[in-house]
Parts: structure tokens; sequence; C-alpha cells
């Protein structure tokens, strides 16, 4: 809970102690509950270990999963400490609750599980155990830390599933790109397929399944918190658009400091998440209230995801329009 003193311009996310007792009263507990309904957890933070109530979760609820499990590393989250395994024993962990965790999925629905390079042969294999791979995404980070003996390690996967390859719900009009346009081609003297803007020359794309314009939330953004594995907004963002449909509900079982619960509220999605850490769930509580009046995602601004360092660019084209 301590609130360390920080740089002015530092606007991660914490809790003062009357903070913390506010925020601590509307997260929700399972204790007790012995067949929790769809209304007991929409739009709900629920603080409990995943292994206690993962058997009582009402079923086929969920229009699209988020899972952000922790990855086969030893991590430490507020006083539990995740420790990396053998392959076989971090395939086991994840065989212990990844079918259960897709029962709540509906059968038109979507999942996404995220991992980085030594975890994702397992995450393949439980995915292609349960559901139909439809995709990996591959997600560039910006930052990551430099090894002396190894490449540094600078890439996370998103594998995508679904329940029923005939039938699945993708907007794909929601998720598209604005990039620069590097050799823009003209035809009769006319821009063919891009714009001219004051603010330069840019294409609308299709969203390929390399992702390289999203950053790392870090201290001087307004989503950050001090989560050691926080997703970006705008990351999760894109998954939401183009796979939930709008009051549909999203689920995370490992919502950690809250991310897919407060991007499917600014983009009008319902939500549900579970996170054992109380603190984490307190982070979540109040980013969830900050988004009641903030709906802003950063890099996504007027229906399109922007490029990395395009900020004064958006700016200018909003004031313009
Ligand atoms: C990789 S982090 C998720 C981060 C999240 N995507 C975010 O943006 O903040 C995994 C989270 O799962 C939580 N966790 C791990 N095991 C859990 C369990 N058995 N039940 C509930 N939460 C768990 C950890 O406390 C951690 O916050």
């Amino acid at each position: 809970m301590a609130n360390r003193e920080r740089a002015k311009r530092n606007k991660t996310i914490t809790l003062m102690p009357d903070e913390y007792i506010y925020f601590s009263q509307k997260i929700c507990n399972m204790k007790g509950i012995k067949n929790i309904t769809v209304e007991d957890i929409l739009n709900k933070t629920i603080n409990n270990n995943l292994f206690d109530i993962i058997n009582r979760l009402p079923q086929q609820f969920a229009d699209l999963i988020i899972i952000d499990p922790p990855y086969n590393l030893t991590k430490e989250f507020n006083g539990f400490t995740f420790k990396s395994s053998s392959k076989d024993k971090y395939l086991d962990y994840l065989r212990s609750w990844f079918p259960e965790i897709v029962l709540t999925l509906k059968p038109n629905g979507s999942l996404y599980l995220c991992g980085d390079w030594k975890c994702t042969s397992a995450l393949q294999q439980v995915m292609d155990e349960n559901l139909t791979v439809i995709n990996r995404i591959t997600w560039q980070r910006e930052k990551g830390r430099g090894a002396s003996h190894n490449w540094k390690n600078a890439m996370e996967d998103i594998w995508f599933g679904v329940k029923n390859v005939k039938n699945y719900y993708f907007d794909v009009e929601s998720v598209k790109q604005k990039r620069k346009v590097i050799a823009p081609y003209r035809q009769n003297g006319k821009p063919k397929g891009w714009e001219q803007t004051d603010e330069g020359n840019f294409r609308l794309t299709y969203p390929p399944n390399f992702w390289d314009d999203i950053s790392i939330p870090y201290w001087s953004m307004s989503e950050n918190t001090d989560h050691p594995t926080q997703k970006p907004e705008k990351l999760i963002a894109k998954l939401i658009l183009a796979s939930c449909p709008e009051n549909g509900i999203v689920f995370d079982p490992f919502l950690g400091s809250g991310t897919t619960s407060v991007v499917a509220k600014k983009l009008n999605r319902q939500y549900a998440g579970i996170e054992m850490n109380e603190e984490y769930c307190c982070w979540a509580e109040k980013r969830l209230q900050s988004a009641e009046t903030e709906r802003s995602i950063q890099g996504y601004s007027d229906g399109v995801f922007w490029e990395r360092n395009t900020a004064n660019m958006q700016t200018a084209e909003n004031r313009r329009k």
C-alpha cells in the first residue's frame, strides 16, 4: 500500500490509505456463493483465487475472454511469487484451469491467450486441445530488459482461438490502423488509397498480426500502475473492438491492475474480472471510476489506431476536425 515519493510528472496510479478503504468496499468476493450467476459477477472486480471459484463460475456467458496469465517465469505479484518450472509442469498448470475457463465462453465466442517465447508452445498446446486456433499475434514491445549473453526479449505472443470457426464475431473495420505513407502513389494527380492532410500523408490499413504500434505503459502515462506486467490499454482495445460486440461481455480471469475491465468500460462493453490480490483489485476499481469520465485510450483516436509517436498529429487532427 506504500505511496512512494514520485516525480511531479509521474502519473502512476496509486492509492492513499482512505482510497484503499473506499475501493476495497467496491470489490466483491464469491465466498459462500454456491452457484455463481452472471449477475453476481457482471461489471465486477472479483477478489478471489481463481482456483477457489473456477468450478462455480457460470457457463457460456462471455463473448470474449482475454487471458494474461503468469508466464513461465519467476515473478513477484505483490507477495505472491509465481515460480518458473519445466515446460511439462507449466503445461500441467495451464491444464488445471484453461478447460474450465473455456466453458465460460459462449458458443460463438473468442479467446485470446498471452505469453512470451518461453511459454508459447505450452500455450499453443492448450489452445489446440480446447479451441480452434485461428491466429497468433506477435506484439513487439518497445521496451525489454537487455541481456548480455542473449537477445533482448522484446516480443510477446497473443494466441487467438474460437469455439466455432463458422460463427464468431470479428469487426475488422473497427481496428484499422492509420499509418504514414512512405511512398505516396498518385493516379491522375490524385492520392491513390491514401489521404493528404496538414499533419502528413496517411493510409488506413487492415490490421496485421504483427503489432509494432504499442508501447508498454510507463510512468508518464495516465494508465500506468505499479503492476509488474500491466498490459497497454491500446493492445486490449484492439482485442475488444475486434472480438466483442457493443454491450457484450468480456471476461478476464487474471485481471491484474484491471486493464481489460477498464478498456471494456471505455468501449461500452460489459466485463467481469478475477484477481487474487486485493491491492490490484483496488487499482482496478480506481481506474474503473476514472473511466466513467475519462474514456480516451492512448493511441486510439477518431475510431482508428495510430502509429507510435503520433500524439501531436492526433491532437492537431482532432483540433482541425
Ligand atoms: C500477468 S498478470 C495480469 C496483468 C493484467 N493483464 C494487467 O494489465 O494488469 C497476472 C495476474 O494474475 C494474478 N493471479 C495469478 N494467479 C492467480 C490466481 N490463481 N487467481 C487469481 N489471480 C491470479 C496475479 O496476481 C497477476 O496480477
